[in-house]
């Protein structure tokens, strides 16, 4: 699969991974637009935007519960895998769009979590951020100050967080390859980073069964799964 870069991949110090549910779907983890995408079942203007929360909060709370133990109960694939092995090789960043923190789970140190993390909330109106240990007694749960705890995700319409994006940004701009792995590349702005990558001189590798609308600009493109194609990365980037 990865033969025809097999050289540059070799020569490669730093590499960035850009990573979209794709690459938790073989962990049992829906996707959003794939066939059986969750927002194929569900409405995403209902779910995942602040003017949904308002009107329901019990609602979206109720489906983040259920996101949440089917994400706990999930292990995390040979594809998260092998991005962990290679970091004990190379400089290796992760930069995710996905809130299911199986990269850390597979052992990658270096992540960066764009649309924030499942097992995070935050209060909605004073500065409380924790983390849940485990599942609430009553929904919506309420902070100490009185007022109603958000899950600490990104929803459709909302900034990244901008520290976290800054930072993806110059990981982006300094990598010699990039490869982007399970993502539609059709939410911005995570589907710009591929391209900061190319303006800076990158190879660009997409695993995906699938095209995207970068697929034209990749130097290779691989309609793969991430858990089939990613273990056959490491022992090429790094023979034993
Ligand atoms: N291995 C690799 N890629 C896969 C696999 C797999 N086993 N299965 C599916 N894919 C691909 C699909 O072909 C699709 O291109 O993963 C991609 C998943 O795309 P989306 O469902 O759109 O997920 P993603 O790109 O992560 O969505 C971005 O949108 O809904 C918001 O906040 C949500 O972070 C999410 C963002």
């Amino acid at each position: 699969m990865f033969e025809s870069i097999a050289d540059k991949l070799k020569k490669s110090e730093k590499i960035v991974f850009v990573t979209g549910a794709g690459i938790s779907q073989e962990s049992g983890i829906p996707t959003f637009r794939g066939k059986d995408g969750l927002w194929r079942k569900y409405d995403a203007m209902k779910l995942a935007t602040i003017d949904a929360f308002y009107e329901d909060p019990k609602l979206v709370w109720e489906w983040y519960e259920e996101r949440r133990q089917n994400i706990l109960s999930a292990k995390p694939n040979p594809g998260h895998l092998a991005i962990a092995e290679l970091e004990k090789h190379r400089q290796v960043h992760v930069l995710t769009q996905n809130i299911d923190r199986l990269h850390q789970r597979a052992g990658s140190k270096s992540v960066y979590e764009l649309h924030g993390s499942i097992i995070t909330v935050k209060c909605t109106v004073c500065s409380f951020k924790g983390n849940i240990t485990s599942s609430f007694s009553k929904l919506p749960p309420l902070c100490k100050c009185g007022n109603i705890l958000r899950p600490d995700v990104v929803w459709f319409g909302e900034p990244l967080p901008q520290d976290v994006w800054q930072d993806a940004i110059s990981q982006a701009s300094s990598c010699d390859t990039m490869i982007v792995v399970g993502t539609s590349l059709v939410v911005s702005p995570a589907n710009l980073l591929p391209v900061y990558a190319k303006q800076n001189g990158a190879s660009i590798i997409e695993v995906n069964p699938e095209e995207t609308p970068m697929t034209p600009s990749m130097d290779l493109s691989i309609r793969s799964s991430a858990a089939k194609a990613l273990p056959e990365l490491v022992p090429i980037v790094f023979p034993v």
